[in-house]
């Protein structure tokens, strides 16, 4: 019923009377007042004058379905949004629900106290600051191509900033940089059988209106935020809204088309690593090369310091 009446004063043009909300939902004044108190709380700015009734002045800055869905336009994916205030970890909770829940589902907190980064890090998430969210999703593919659905998740965060007129990097295979600095991970994690995938959960982290305070001291060299570098506020709904919209397009090619060449072009053409001296590293191992190129398989194609080239399916590649 909050959402009824929230969508009854989101629609209205001007004051909404509380006789015209109480004759829509059979509801009595009390009843309406409690609502709107509930809707308040949640962050919504509603006005109220005795002989006018209520007003949406502004909406909350919170990435729940119903604020975000204004800027979806997708079939399946972010239609169905579990919205936390705060959480231990998206991927965790998504991982937790994955075997009932849709593929699309996606798990969205405000903060997170156990973000979990690659390699067993810690991902500083703070409230209300960034996009903290997990997918769900169900290919049928086989489980060896499921680290390509990580290349797709960039190369659709690469594309939302785009299209709101941000420029940034793709670092193969899970990181988007913006002047050389990190602003968004991506942790990939799945459940399957021998060939078949039970789900798969990819965790997308990304920096938004972080102040320079809120970037740990070791981290200052590393990473940012969308906001520390373009200098202005970043619209997190909108933003989430591209991402998924974009992700959709590039999930179905893969899903169902079996391709991923639209994917592999954007992180070609916006890669950080092409033409750049890197370490790879495997573990204990390290090795130096040259990158040359991103392959269609989504693989790294490098030069090793010896002259012999190898593709490269997975690993830390720093420059
Ligand atoms: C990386 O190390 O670069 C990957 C970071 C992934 C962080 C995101 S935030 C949302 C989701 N939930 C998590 O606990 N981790 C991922």
């Amino acid at each position: 019923m909050k959402q009824k009446i929230l969508n009854m004063l989101k629609n209205g043009k001007d004051f909404i009377s509380g006789e015209e909300i109480s004759k829509e939902f059979h509801m009595t004044r009390a009843a309406i007042w409690k609502y709107i108190n509930a809707l308040k709380e949640d962050g919504y700015n509603i006005e109220s004058v005795p002989s006018k009734g209520y007003k949406i002045i502004s909406l909350p800055d919170i990435l729940t379905l119903e604020e975000v869905e204004p800027y979806l336009d997708t079939s399946f994916i972010g239609r169905n949004i579990k919205y936390f205030d705060t959480i231990d970890s998206t991927n965790k909770k998504a991982k937790e629900i994955a075997f009932d829940e849709n593929e699309g589902t996606v798990v969205i907190s405000e903060e997170q106290t156990e973000g979990k980064g690659r390699l067993g890090r810690h991902w500083v998430s703070p409230k209300g600051k960034g996009i903290w969210m997990s997918i769900i999703l169900k290919p049928k593919v086989d489980p060896i191509k499921v680290s390509k659905i990580t290349l797709l998740g960039a190369a659709a965060v690469h594309k939302a900033l785009k299209n709101m007129n941000i420029e940034s990097q793709i670092k193969w295979p899970n990181d988007i940089l913006i002047d050389g600095k990190k602003i968004c991970g991506i942790l990939t994690e799945m459940n399957c059988e021998l060939n078949m995938i039970n789900y798969v959960v990819m965790g997308i982290g990304i920096n938004v209106n972080f102040n320079q305070e809120d970037i740990p001291v070791d981290l200052k060299d590393k990473a940012m935020s969308i906001k520390i570098s373009k200098d202005i506020e970043i619209n997190r709904k909108e933003l989430l809204g591209n991402i998924i919209n974009e992700f959709e397009k590039l999930y179905i090619d893969f899903r169902d088309k079996k391709t991923i060449s639209k994917a592999i072009k954007v992180c070609r053409e916006s890669s950080a690593l092409i033409g750049k001296e890197v370490r790879i590293i495997k573990g204990e191992e390290e090795t130096l090369g040259k990158v040359l190129d991103i392959n269609e398989e989504g693989e790294l194609v490098v030069e090793f310091q010896d002259g012999t080239v190898d593709n490269i399916y997975s690993g830390e590649v720093s420059v």
